[in-house]
């Protein structure tokens, strides 16, 4: 049995009104890879039969980091599309000419699984050398059966040849392929449901998402996805109010859904259902910033109503080419107006709420031994630099 002593670090406050700095803080974690005691370093319990120390020389440490809404695994870019939005052309003039969601989809329905797991690795590593532990990966870009389960099995292949665990989500209802012009409601049925049910045959789903959106599907069509998966025991989440407000958040609490993702256009009643229901709020900066939108979501209503916020950066080719979880933190403060603290939070343990993971994201005995030493004097520096890494180590599941 191995028992590590991670020694001589100070550990990042949740709460932003306490410091770090003055006490010296110790974690052992045990070979169940969970935390078995965290402490004053002059405190650790000589009857815990510690194997081995490490010392971190009086480093930060905060959970390791979870970017719970991605959409990692795809084929080709969109460089062509950002080129046509500093020229003016608007992301749904882009969609909406075929472009946009749709060109991803032409790119990824013709590669090999194995060609989507090479082409997701250096996002994926650019995530993990930034301290990430746990990552959300979403279908979506298949449309089509095929190639949304081929999306998943890719999402979870990584997660076989890296250290990280993936939550894989089914997002078949992400757009219309040109295939169902006009028969929106039979792709719900055809591939949306259809498909889930396969998928989750095969054990290769964790959640269900969507997007409601006029671009995408309505209110109704969306929800029939999520009584069927429902159903089978799975658990929702929503991509909602990001362009206009459809009443998306609050079908999706209603629902129960974990989490109701962008939420720019989020409403009082939405807000309302989602203080109710426990949902979480995610948002994605990224997003935000690639389209230039103008309406942040709203933040002091969400905090008014105790709604827990948790930020993501939604990385995909064309609204949020964004694979830096520490960039995500600073555009959340930035542009939204969070505190350091709360986008800290926003990428730890609200983060590990939005996915259901209750084992994660907290530095609490019990809970996974998952992470992130910070070359840094105290936590506000993570979200305030750009461009720069501070990471010293990642320590996953105990394991350095
Ligand atoms: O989360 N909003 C819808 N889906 C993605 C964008 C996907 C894309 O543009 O490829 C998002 O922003
Ligand atoms: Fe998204």
């Amino acid at each position: 049995m191995n028992r590590i002593a991670y020694r001589n670090c100070r550990i990042a406050p949740i709460d932003a009104s306490q410091q770090p700095r003055d006490t010296v803080h110790a974690l052992v974690i045990g070979s169940g890879a969970s935390i078995e005691w965290v402490g004053n370093d002059r405190d650790i319990p000589s009857d815990l039969a510690i194997t081995g120390q490490v010392d971190l020389g009086g480093r930060l440490v905060t959970p390791a980091l979870i970017d719970c809404h991605t959409h990692l695994v795809h084929g080709g870019n969109r460089a062509s599309e950002f080129e046509m939005r500093l020229q003016g052309a608007s992301y749904e003039q882009i969609a909406r000419a075929g472009g946009g969601i749709m060109s991803t989809v032409n790119a990824t329905r013709g590669r090999s699984v194995e060609q989507l797991v090479a082409e997701a690795l250096p996002r994926l590593d650019a995530m993990l050398a930034e301290g990430v532990s746990t990552v959300e990966i979403k279908s979506g870009y298949g449309l089509n059966i095929e190639t949304e389960i081929n999306m998943l099995r890719a999402a979870r292949r990584l997660g076989e040849i890296r250290q990280v665990r993936i939550v894989t989500t089914w997002l078949a209802a992400h757009a219309l392929p040109p295939e169902y012009a006009g028969r929106a409601d039979a792709y719900i049925q055809d591939v949306a449901i259809t498909g889930l049910r396969q998928a989750h045959a095969q054990r290769l789903v964790d959640t269900v998402d969507g997007f409601c959106e006029s671009i995408a599907f309505d209110r109704d069509q969306i929800a029939r996805v999520f009584d069927a998966a429902r159903a089978m025991g799975l658990p929702l989440r929503l991509h909602a109010e990001q362009l206009s407000n459809s009443g998306g958040a609050e079908m999706a609490a209603r629902k129960g859904a974990l989490s109701a993702d962008h939420l720019e256009y989020l409403d009082d009643r939405g807000i309302a259902a989602m203080a109710r229901a426990g949902t979480v709020a995610v948002l994605l900066p990224g997003a935000y910033y690639t389209l230039r939108e103008t309406q942040a979501p709203p933040v002091d209503a969400l905090r008014r109503a105790k709604v827990p916020i948790a930020i993501a950066s939604d990385a995909n080719p064309g609204s949020s080419p964004l694979t830096s979880p520490l960039l995500t933190m600073n555009m959340a403060c930035t542009l939204f107006g969070l505190t350091p603290a709360e986008a800290l939070a926003g990428m730890t343990v609200n983060a590990a709420r939005a996915l259901g993971l209750g084992d994660r994201g907290l530095l609490q005995v019990g809970m996974r031994g998952d992470l992130a030493v910070w070359d840094v004097e105290h936590p506000a520096e993570l979200a305030c630099r750009m461009g720069f890494n501070p990471l010293w180590k990642r320590i996953i599941g105990g394991q350095a």
